[in-house]
């Protein structure tokens, strides 16, 4: 079964994850790059992608050449941006027309992940759903512990 990580990510949380994840099942990676990002290091980045969010917008992604359609399961994480996915995903749900795939979803927030998993799942119909895993923080919170509780997640549905 061909394994592929794809996920946003700003600060780079859900990337730890994914890179664990990755690592744990031997997935290929696909990070999602919007070609407009604001500084992860400022506070206005909550006003900017609080915006993006409330506008439903769907940021332009940088070119990839991964093809999602190749592979047989999908681990699909993003940051929890105003209880919901980043706006780099809303762009991806509408290139990707993924049917038929197995997929697992998993977010980093900072706590409130509202119906973040929800509404991935309702972008993306059609497929099965084998997983799902939320983490909190995980670079500022037991960093170590999380990327072992992330391998296990996958070994476990990556081999299931
Ligand atoms: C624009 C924006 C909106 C956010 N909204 C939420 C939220 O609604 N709930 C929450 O728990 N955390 C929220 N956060 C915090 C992030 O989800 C959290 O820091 C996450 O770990 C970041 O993942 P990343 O490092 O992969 O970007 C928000 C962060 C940003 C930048």
């Amino acid at each position: 079964m061909k394994k592929l990580v794809v996920y946003y990510s700003l600060d780079g949380n859900t990337k730890f994850i994914a890179q664990a994840i990755a690592e744990a099942v031997g997935a290929d990676i696909l990070e999602l790059k919007p070609k407009k990002e604001p500084n992860a290091k400022s506070p206005m980045k909550y006003l900017w992608g609080g915006r993006q969010v409330l506008m439903k917008e769907k940021p332009e992604l940088k070119h990839f050449d991964t093809n999602p359609q190749d592979y047989d399961c999908l681990f699909i994480g993003t940051p929890v941006w105003a209880w919901t996915y980043a706006p780099a995903l809303a762009t991806f749900f509408t290139m990707g027309n993924l049917k038929g795939k197995k997929i697992a979803l998993f977010c980093c927030s900072g706590g409130g992940k509202g119906k973040t998993l929800e509404k991935m799942k309702e972008q993306l119909s059609g497929n099965e759903f084998i997983g799902e895993m939320d983490f909190v923080e995980p670079l500022k919170q037991d960093k170590e512990q999380n990327a072992v509780l992330a391998a296990q997640w996958a070994k476990q549905i990556g081999n299931s």
